[in-house]
């Protein structure tokens, strides 16, 4: 049993893909077993992509994060990391696989619809940032 942290986007929230998502996560067997929905702030949205904060779209992408609502998600499962990454498609959704969310409902490479952990340890430090303890039931 593994556990990832997805997160739906501001642009997911802002076309009404709340549902969507959630039913496509639910539809592969995995357990949501926390949820939320919150505004980032700046400093907020910086701390959580610190890993890129050397990158050209580093700006660009914390404005956009901070744009609107998101959802966070914890999901459960047997080898949830990449199945959760299975159902998103590639980053860039030119070179997302057919019937991924990203394929279907992406803008562009940043405007992507969701985030999900890319590894076991970003995994917990991912979760940890957006809930503790008591708000994931199992
Ligand atoms: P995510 O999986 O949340 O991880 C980092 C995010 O940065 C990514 O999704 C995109 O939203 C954004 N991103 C990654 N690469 C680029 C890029 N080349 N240009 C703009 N945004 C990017």
């Amino acid at each position: 049993m593994e556990r990832t942290l997805s997160l739906i986007k501001p642009d997911g929230v802002e076309k009404g893909l709340i549902g969507e998502v959630i039913k496509r996560f639910e539809k592969s067997n995995l357990k949501i077993v926390a949820m939320k929905k919150l505004h980032l702030t700046q400093t907020e949205a910086e701390g959580f992509y610190a890993v890129h904060k050397e990158r050209p779209f580093f700006g660009s992408l914390v404005e956009f994060m901070t744009s609107g609502p998101i959802v966070a998600l914890v999901l459960e499962g047997d080898n949830a990391i990449k199945r959760n990454r299975d159902i998103m498609g590639a980053t860039n959704k030119d070179e997302a696989e057919e019937g991924t969310i990203r394929k279907d409902f992406a803008t562009n490479i940043e405007k992507n619809v969701v985030h999900g952990s890319d590894a076991p340890e970003t995994a917990v430090t991912e979760i940890c940032y957006f809930f503790n303890s008591f708000e994931i039931a199992c």
